[in-house]
């Protein structure tokens, strides 16, 4: 008999392997484009070239995709978190929404991708919960654009990494968090509300940042992955937000608001506005079988140019 462990601690276990995404298309019997957001891709072989990637027996397209003459993983480029999303996402039409062609072999491969491998199938392989879809490499293509990154259930973006510390070296700067536990944000102000954080001017951002919410909150705070990096238009600010997390108990300071209510408060800046609300719709992607986490973004605004 096998071992059985806590899915939710394995899920989390499996997640600290940091990988990029990828979309997995094919074309049903009937040619409409099928496609899922996938981080199981690994490369296999160069001679004969083989990948693979593993398909959730729950798939609404688990048919159509184990039947199907091949398939394209699609290696997304670091700006296209929102295709991702959309295609981890239920739609009717994934494809209504993103740019693409026909590939040589016959799969779909989307536009402004960092690579694609148009493949037949070679072999299905029951593995569980999943199945392997192992793929021939029939025609490729390297755009040479950098991936996005995905681990613990965040999104990372290597160049949001690079802005960040160019922005932090311009002069001072905001720095903020997104905190969420069990389903709600922290936000600190009455009428109008902000994210919890502080300012900087100078000095090293994460340990400033974490001590400020610590001393907000009177819990321990771990900062985590980039958020956002942009400049506040109105105040030609630079503003720099963090993931962060929080330990149990009541905070000292800020109130946690439910992600269902978030729609109906104000805001300090259509910025914080922003940040909240792709937030919330992407923490409804919920629970993704194996890839489980809360979803965060790497996004730039607008970074101001040095004069
Ligand atoms: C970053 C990320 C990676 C994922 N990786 C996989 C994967 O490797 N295999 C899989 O079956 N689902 C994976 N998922 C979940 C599917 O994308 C998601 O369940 C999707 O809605 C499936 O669509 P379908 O039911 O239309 O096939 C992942 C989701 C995300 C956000």
């Amino acid at each position: 008999m096998s071992q059985s462990f806590d899915p939710r601690a394995l899920r989390s276990a499996f997640g600290a392997f940091a990988t990029g995404v990828t979309v997995v298309t094919a074309m049903d019997e009937n040619g409409k484009p099928l496609g899922f957001t996938a981080n199981s891709f690994t490369s296999v072989s160069l001679d004969p070239p083989l990948l693979l990637a593993c398909l959730a027996r729950t798939s609404r397209n688990f048919e159509a995709m184990t039947k199907a003459r091949g398939f394209a993983i699609n290696i997304l480029a670091e700006t296209q978190k929102e295709i991702s999303n959309t295609f981890a996402r239920p739609s009717e039409d994934r494809f209504a929404q993103v740019e693409w062609k026909v590939g040589p072999f016959g799969a779909p491969v989307l536009a402004g991708t960092a690579a694609w491998f148009d493949c037949s199938l070679e072999q299905v392989i029951e593995a569980g919960d999943h199945v392997i879809l192992l793929g021939r490499i029939e025609a490729f293509e390297n755009s040479e654009l950098n991936g996005l990154g995905y681990v613990r259930g965040s999104y990372f973006v290597p160049m949001l990494a690079g802005k960040a510390v160019s922005v932090a070296s311009e002069g001072p700067i905001c720095l903020s968090a997104v905190i969420e536990r069990d389903g709600a944000i922290l936000m600190v102000g009455e009428d109008t509300k902000s994210l919890p954080g502080c300012d900087l001017d100078g000095g090293e951002p994460l340990g400033a940042l974490q001590e400020a919410l610590e001393h907000l909150t009177g819990l321990p705070v771990s900062i985590g992955f980039l958020y956002s990096v942009y400049e506040d238009q109105k105040t030609q600010r630079q503003h720099i937000v963090y993931r962060a997390f929080v330990g149990e108990g009541a905070a000292s300071g800020g109130a946690f608001i439910p992600l269902e209510n978030l729609a109906a408060q104000s805001f300090d800046s259509s910025a914080t506005a922003d940040i909240v609300n792709r937030f919330s719709s992407e923490s409804s992607l919920g629970n993704f079988g194996v890839y489980f986490g809360n979803e965060t973004s790497g996004r730039i605004h607008s970074i101001a140019r040095k004069a």
